[in-house]
């Protein structure tokens, strides 16, 4: 299932704002001085500065929204990368694996042109206790078939790999599918759900949403799933597999 990135390219702007917290995550696996890959880049989310990045990303709605501050990028896939072997210290790839068309051959092509760590923040395949699949299971079908599991993702990596949790801020700036787990409300904002590559591949929401704005407003959905208001953070399945080669 192939999502169209150049249509959602506008709301990524304002809606998947990168979150402190995963970049710092995300950051403690960097070393001063790499050189670093970013696979997938979109619009340079997570891209560490003041670095030798180069991005890659396909979409070219993405790219031309990207800042001017932003890396260098190529207009590319992870399945054919246009680099040499062992081109790049690091390479990053952030929630875009499970949007590749072969994801061997993009793990494979990482590999080649990487000297030292593959970082990619992915999804286990456990929603944990996040709750919109009770309202549109679909979703849970769709991730489930998009996303490798762990064991299939180490296993291709090959090399020493770390997994490690990346739990939710309920106040999280990037707007990604679990982001609004104690914002219900979000899910009903047209502009949130757009920059949500899973929205465009959903077949209808009306009837899931109608659901969830009656529910909020009856007070059902703060009863039901009362135990997460007091969560400052939730395990909803993302995981950062760091591969040393
Ligand atoms: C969810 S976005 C993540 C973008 C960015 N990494 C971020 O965290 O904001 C997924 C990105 O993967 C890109 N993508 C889709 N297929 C790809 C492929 N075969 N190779 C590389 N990137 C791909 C999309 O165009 C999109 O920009």
């Amino acid at each position: 299932m192939s999502v169209n990135y150049d249509t959602l390219a506008a709301d990524y702007v304002s809606y998947r704002v990168p979150d402190p917290r995963i970049e710092a995550a995300i950051r403690r696996h960097i070393s001063p001085g790499d050189s670093i890959l970013n696979v997938g880049a979109g619009q340079g989310a997570y891209e560490p500065d003041g670095f030798n990045v180069v991005a890659l990303e396909p979409s070219r709605e993405m790219i031309a929204r990207r800042s001017s501050k932003k890396a260098p990028t190529i207009q590319g896939m992870a399945e054919r990368l246009p680099f040499k072997d062992d081109s790049f210290d690091t390479a990053l790839g952030v929630l875009t694996l499970h949007h590749w068309q072969d994801i061997q051959q993009g793990l494979s092509e990482l590999k080649r042109v990487t000297r030292g760590k593959i970082i990619l923040l992915t999804w286990n395949g456990d929603y944990g206790e996040f709750w919109l699949p009770d309202y549109l299971p679909e979703i849970a079908v769709i991730d489930v078939g998009l996303f490798p599991s762990i064991g299939a993702l180490s296993e291709l990596l090959g090399g020493a790999v770390s997994v490690e949790t990346i739990a939710i801020p309920h106040d999280c700036t990037d707007g990604f599918m679990c982001a609004y787990w104690r914002r219900p409300e979000m899910y009903l904002d047209a502009s949130a759900r757009q920059a949500m590559s899973m929205f465009s591949m959903l077949g209808s929401v009306e009837e899931g949403l109608i659901q969830l704005s009656d529910d909020l407003e009856a007070g059902y959905w703060h009863k039901k799933y009362q135990s997460l208001l007091g969560k400052d953070q939730l395990d909803c399945g993302y995981r950062l597999v760091v591969c040393n080669k």
